[in-house]
């Protein structure tokens, strides 16, 4: 199995004026699946920030890196282009299916800009910051989590 990095992207969650609640949902779903958390942190919507905090957790050994929030539109929205800024590929069928599946829950989907990608040896994935959609979009994608996981890690895979 490979272990997990959780990093809440929220200027008011950084910053104390509200209490995280995607992350602690996200971890949660996580240990529901039996993934072990590793590394957690709550960083401000500042690209360098996202992209240090990333490439810490993959240097870490996180296989898997899961980011809530920051995928909208707002002026602050910068989680796409901070990970599509120090990723080797992006995988496009991550952000298809999140959005597509969760257009079935609330039109609203259509405004997040969720994605994969391989940044360094991890999967990275942008998850809305709502946590319930946060989680709901992990929910869509995981069945193929395991196998690129070890893909980004460059371990043998059986196809
Ligand atoms: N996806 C799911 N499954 N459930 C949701 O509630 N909320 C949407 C969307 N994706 C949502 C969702 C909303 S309201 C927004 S604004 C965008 O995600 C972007 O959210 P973010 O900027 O907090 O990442």
């Amino acid at each position: 199995m490979f272990s997990v990095g959780i990093i809440t992207v929220s200027d008011r969650a950084s910053a104390g004026e509200y209490e995280d609640h995607g992350g602690p949902a996200l971890r949660a779903a996580c240990q529901e699946r039996k993934w072990e958390v590793q590394a957690e942190a709550v960083v401000p919507d500042d690209l360098n920030q996202i992209q240090r905090t990333i490439r810490a957790f993959s240097a870490q050994g996180c296989g898997l890196v899961l980011t809530t929030g920051g995928t909208g539109i707002a002026d602050r929205d910068v989680t796409p282009e901070a990970i599509r800024g120090i990723m080797r590929v992006e995988i496009p069928g991550f952000g298809e299916t999140m959005r597509m599946r969760s257009l079935e829950i609330t039109p609203n989907a259509i405004l997040s800009r969720s994605l994969a990608a391989v940044v360094d040896q991890s999967l990275v994935i942008a998850l809305p910051g709502k946590p319930s959609g946060a989680v709901e979009c992990l929910g869509f994608v995981e069945g193929a989590i395991p196998h690129s996981v070890k893909l980004a890690r460059k371990e043998p895979t059986s196809c």
